[in-house]
């Protein structure tokens, strides 16, 4: 592989394609050009055969499907604001993509969702290996939740649901009890809730099944990363090499 520096993320640089796809490659510009002439290479999504075709660094170019760039990765942590998507397009709203500058978009994508009423912390990376190990179900991942009830719970009450979370619960529409969740009651309708999963709508589909209603659900903490109290929604800061060596 050829030696390449690195560009700082949000500085971005404009390259003939052939050029760029050598020194993100590490192939030679011989061996790249036949390769954009047959077609393997796409810039934003679109095929480009033209070895001589300007891309910015800071556009999403994929070889053979792969990703390819010449960017230091990025990690950012963001405090999702209500009513935007987890997601990296859509027709009808906002995205956390929308959230970022420009030069910070390309195959940057959320690593876990939220739902579009939900707000808290979400990390957002384009390295697909990093975001896995923080989604893999198998990691065991625990994530911190602020849950705001519709009903109050009785202290009585708070003890039932306490252990049965703690047990597992069984959620509707479903066959396996849910992996043990610890819940913090903080007042008769406030309360923290730590789980390992992410099932679907989990921690309103979890009070749910006690016959209650989270009417407000914010993430403060996703393994031993908690959102920056200074961060306002809809702000994003990039996470410290100490930070993404946790994952
Ligand atoms: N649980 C939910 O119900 N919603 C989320 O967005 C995250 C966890």
């Amino acid at each position: 592989m050829a030696k390449v520096n690195k560009l700082a993320p949000g500085v971005a640089e404009t390259m003939r394609l052939d050029r760029f796809l050598a020194l993100a490659s590490g192939l030679s510009r011989a061996q790249v050009r036949p390769l954009i002439k047959r077609g393997a290479v796409q810039v934003d999504g679109q095929r480009i055969r033209d070895l001589a075709f300007k891309v910015s660094t800071d556009q999403l170019v994929l070889l053979s499907d792969n990703p390819v760039s010449l960017r230091a990765p990025v990690y950012l942590m963001l405090n999702k604001p209500a009513g935007v998507v987890s997601a990296t397009e859509d027709a009808e709203h906002q995205t956390l993509i929308d959230l970022l500058p420009d030069a910070l978009r390309a195959g940057v994508h959320p690593a876990g969702r939220l739902d579009l009423d939900a707000t808290g912390l979400v990390l957002l990376t384009d390295d697909g290996q990093w975001s896995h190990r923080v989604t893999s179900p198998k990691r065991l991942c625990s994530k911190r939740y602020r849950v705001e009830l519709a009903d109050p719970l009785s202290v009585a009450a708070c003890e039932a649901a306490r252990e049965q979370f703690a047990q597992g619960i069984m959620l509707r529409g479903e066959t396996k009890l849910t992996l043990p969740a610890e819940l913090i009651v903080d007042s008769p309708t406030q309360m923290q809730i730590l789980v390992t999963e992410g099932r679907y709508h989990q921690v309103k589909r979890m009070f749910a099944a006690i016959g209650n209603k989270v009417v407000r659900l914010h993430r403060e903490q996703i393994g031993a990363l908690v959102l920056d109290a200074d961060l306002e929604p809809g702000q994003f800061r990039p996470l410290s090499a100490a930070e993404i060596a946790q994952f």
